[in-house]
């Protein structure tokens, strides 16, 4: 997110590519303690649509949760090239949450954690559903000239900082500050307060 909380601009990021972090959130939306589960990304429609175009090889280790008021059939039929044994398609965010605790609670699952992917509604929605447990943010140190997608309500007033744990994946990125491509940027830990 930059400064005001934009994400996209016209269907992608509005920042050049920044090489860290690439690394450091698909290294934390990949990782699982048990190499034979996955992790579990609930996303809007359009940021699947980005993720079987640009990350396509990490899909091994995600089960896909999207978020889309089309009939799942359609979805299924238009997306028939990928594996629907790891891609869940349901109507709404609070959908999409019962689905990912269903997928957690299952005995012998193969999901170990869930993330929240974007875009903005999913963002939003998990925010307000007071279910998120941590935040991983890159924060960029800019307001970006053009953006038609932002975050309008990014409350962090239930999150307290997390400096470096020590369990961290990545921990030593925490806290610096980059500068990639022309763009400054710093990654950002938050959790709940409550936990
Ligand atoms: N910086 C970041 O962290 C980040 C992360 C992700 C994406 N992005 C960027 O953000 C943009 C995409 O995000 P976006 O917000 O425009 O789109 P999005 O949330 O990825 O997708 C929007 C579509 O998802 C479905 N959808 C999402 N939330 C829904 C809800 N609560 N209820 C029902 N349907 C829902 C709808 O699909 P249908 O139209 O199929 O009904 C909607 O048209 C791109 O520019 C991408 O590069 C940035």
């Amino acid at each position: 997110m930059d400064e005001k909380n934009t994400i996209g601009h016209e269907g992608k990021l509005p920042w050049a590519l920044l090489p860290t972090d690439y690394y450091w959130y698909l290294t934390h939306a990949t990782t699982t303690k048990d190499a034979s589960k996955r992790v579990a990304l609930i996303l809007g429609r359009l940021t699947f649509e980005d993720v079987i175009k640009f990350d396509k090889k990490y899909l091994s280790k995600w089960h896909l949760i999207v978020i889309t008021k089309q009939l799942s059939e359609i979805f299924y039929n238009t997306y028939a090239d990928y594996d629907r044994n790891h891609i869940d398609v349901v109507n709404s965010f609070d959908q999409a949450a019962h689905k990912a605790k269903q997928l957690l609670d299952t005995p012998s699952s193969m999901i170990e954690s869930v993330f929240v992917f974007g875009g903005v509604r999913p963002y939003e929605q998990a925010l307000e559903s007071k279910l998120v447990q941590r935040i991983y943010l890159t924060r960029i140190f800019a307001e970006v000239p053009q953006c038609d997608t932002r975050v309008s309500n990014f409350d962090l007033s239930d999150f307290r900082r997390i400096k470096r744990s020590s369990d961290e994946i990545l921990a030593e990125l925490d806290d610096k500050i980059f500068e990639e491509n022309g763009w400054k940027y710093q990654f950002q830990v938050y959790e709940q307060k409550d936990l």
